[in-house]
């Protein structure tokens, strides 16, 4: 597997600090065996996300010296508009703050309480909105995503057959609203196909539903289906986006993604005036208004820049050659992950290279741990310590993967980055079995992962 060569060149860096074993021990054991507990100066390589940890370009820099601060009506904004107005197509962009607060002033306008909300597989923030609005969250990922072995070109589709069972047993008035996540992040950041969009819209116009994207990472998806999607072989990226919007009535999108800002995010609407209008509602009280929506002008300004980056071809084969190419380099070691690899990076499946950690002690989290001792590699649990307990019975909840993230951020780190995370765990890999499992001894209700304070099990 050769490495896609950066279609860039490093004109300001930041220096990261190297440890020694001995202060990792030290400082993991300090922050409570939780990474995010970490200071970032005691991190080498940070791949815990790749949400609002990407490089800024020059134009987009440049831009933030341009940004106009206007309370009203600002430049800044009207440049954002026209620019996301013609990528995705829809008549209403609005700018907030993040991706949560996109899924704060959208969902509960859409969601009456006891309402089911479906998707693809919702992300954590989604959830909690879809729960704060008293609806209850369906997941319906494709089955074959649950198996880290088995190829298939879009893990990330929704399950059409039981969405129709689905509907054939409720009333489709029980229903709220259909999410369709893409790229898919929870399952590995895999792909949705143009094919699956189209149909989840015509099932669910059917049955007056609307439709809503979690567009965090629309370009990396629309790079799998320029890929992969017999149709669209020879279409350009902007037509896929138009392709893959076509098939939502709005939309949500954490911009810190593909954006590439480090703060910021959007909403859309693609017709309904009334929709438009109490999202304004929303949007004033809580981010601030219309034409800033939580953000500075220059934001405004670096995220128009950065929706328009992240869609050039180039970037975009270099960015999806960097998770191929460290999930190659996995494979040398024969360290076990989530195939084909996911666009934002690669989710190892820590519970089949740790098999003797039961999934109430965590693998992926026990895995990232090592990685932070092996190398000073940060990284995160997406596995059981990912899920809450039951808040009706206080049971735990056990997640169908246990996984370890390798996020990684947008134009930051270069191969020998990627060898030295690839490397480390083909090291661990070689003592597995040593490997320990953690409990917890301190945790929050809701997201615990955030906080919770663990310890590894004694043997
Ligand atoms: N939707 C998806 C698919 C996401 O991955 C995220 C964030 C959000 C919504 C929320 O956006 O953070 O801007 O409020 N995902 C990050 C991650 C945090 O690490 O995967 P936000």
């Amino acid at each position: 597997m050769k490495y896609v060569a950066e279609p860039f060149k490093i004109k300001m860096v930041e220096p990261v600090r190297i440890t020694t074993p001995e202060y990792r021990r030290e400082a993991i054991a300090k922050a409570n065996f939780n990474g995010f507990s970490l200071s970032s100066d005691d991190v080498y390589i940070d791949l815990q996300t790749d949400s609002g940890t990407g490089a800024m370009s020059d134009a987009q820099w440049a831009g933030m010296l341009r940004g106009d601060e206007a309370y009203s009506g600002g430049r800044s904004y009207f440049k954002l508009l026209e620019t996301a107005k013609e990528l995705f197509g829809y008549e209403y962009i609005q700018p907030v703050h993040q991706g949560r607060a996109a899924e704060k002033v959208l969902l509960p306008i859409l969601i009456k309480p006891g309402q089911y909300v479906i998707s693809n597989t919702l992300f954590d923030t989604t959830r909690g909105h879809v729960t704060i609005a008293g609806g209850r969250a369906v997941d319906l990922a494709s089955p074959i995503a649950k198996s880290t072995t088995e190829y298939a070109d879009f893990k990330g589709d929704l399950d059409v057959d039981a969405l129709g069972s689905f509907l054939s047993e409720h009333e489709a008035s029980e229903v709220a609203a259909i999410v369709m996540t893409v790229t898919n992040n929870s399952v590995g950041g895999q792909p949705v196909s143009i094919a699956n969009l189209r149909e989840v819209y015509r099932i669910a116009s059917d049955a007056g539903i609307p439709v809503v994207i979690d567009a965090a990472r629309f370009a990396e998806n629309a790079f799998f289906v320029k890929q992969r999607e017999k149709e669209f072989a020879a279409s350009s990226i902007r037509e896929i986006i138009l392709a893959m919007f076509e098939c939502g009535d709005a939309f949500t999108m954490s911009a810190k993604k593909d954006g590439i800002v480090n703060m910021g995010g959007l909403v859309g609407v693609r017709s309904n005036q009334e929709l438009v209008e109490k999202i304004g509602m929303n949007v004033i009280p809580n981010e601030g208004y219309l034409s800033y929506g939580g953000l500075a002008g220059r934001d405004l300004e670096a995220l128009a820049i950065g929706l328009t980056e992240s869609i050039e071809e180039d970037y975009l084969r270099y960015r999806i050659g960097q998770s191929e190419y460290l999930a190659a380099r996995l494979d040398e070691f024969g360290v076990p992950h989530q195939r084909p690899v996911g666009g934002h990076g690669v989710y190892v499946d820590a519970g089949a290279l740790l098999p003797h950690i039961p999934w109430n002690q965590y693998p992926g989290h026990a895995l990232a741990i090592e990685l932070y001792l092996e190398a000073g590699v940060r990284s995160c649990d997406i596995g059981s310590l990912l899920m809450d307990r039951n808040p009706e019975t206080g049971e735990q909840q056990r997640a169908a993967n246990e996984f370890t993230r390798l996020a990684i951020p947008r134009r930051v780190y270069t191969q020998a980055h990627l060898d030295v995370v690839a490397e480390a765990l083909g090291a661990i890999k070689q003592r597995a079995s040593e490997v320990p499992g953690y409990e917890i001894l301190w945790e929050t209700k809701v997201m615990r992962h955030f906080t919770a304070k663990l310890r590894p099990v004694a043997k």
